[in-house]
């Protein structure tokens, strides 16, 4: 009898555990990193810090944390001019990500502006519904 309420006790306790693990799992990996890992980050790198005189980096940038109409835009349209990021000169092609869905974009996006030290407001799908528009 002690060693059924001893199993038993076993199980309910690693059911628990696995339970309260699998969301927090999830939570890491949002929809929007999945973009990210997926689009970006052979060119701006697993943690935003971007390749020196190739690929400029997400960390607190105005690009990343300012204008959300540019910032859609860059995802849009692509960028291919001289801009100056933290102090050092870009001039090198994004290519334009116009075949992301407003939901891949509002989600990558909202996880760059929440990620790397950055802290700027989500950016929804309607904005950028609107901004595709517009276009
Ligand atoms: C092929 C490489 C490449 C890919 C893929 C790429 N980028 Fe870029 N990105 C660049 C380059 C190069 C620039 C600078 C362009 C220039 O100098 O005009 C840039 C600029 C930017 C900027 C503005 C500058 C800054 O650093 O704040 C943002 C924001 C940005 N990219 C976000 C993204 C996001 C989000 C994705 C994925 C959806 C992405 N990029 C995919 C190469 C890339």
């Amino acid at each position: 009898m002690r060693i059924v309420v001893a199993v038993s006790l076993f199980f309910l306790t690693s059911t628990v555990f696995a339970q309260t693990k699998k969301p927090a799992s999830k939570a890491v990996a949002g929809p929007g990193q999945q973009v990210y890992e997926q689009y970006c980050l052979t060119c701006h790198q697993a943690d935003g810090g971007g390749v020196p005189n190739l690929n400029p980096p997400l960390k607190q940038t105005d690009w990343v944390q300012g204008d959300k109409t540019r910032l859609i835009n860059v995802v849009l349209k692509g960028l291919q001019e001289p801009i100056e990021i933290n102090g050092e000169t870009f001039d090198n092609v994004m290519p334009a990500h116009d075949f992301l869905s407003d939901k891949e974009i509002s989600d990558v996006l909202t996880f760059i502006r929440s990620s790397f030290g950055n802290k700027a407001e989500p950016v929804s799908v309607e904005e950028v519904k609107k901004v595709r528009a517009a276009k």
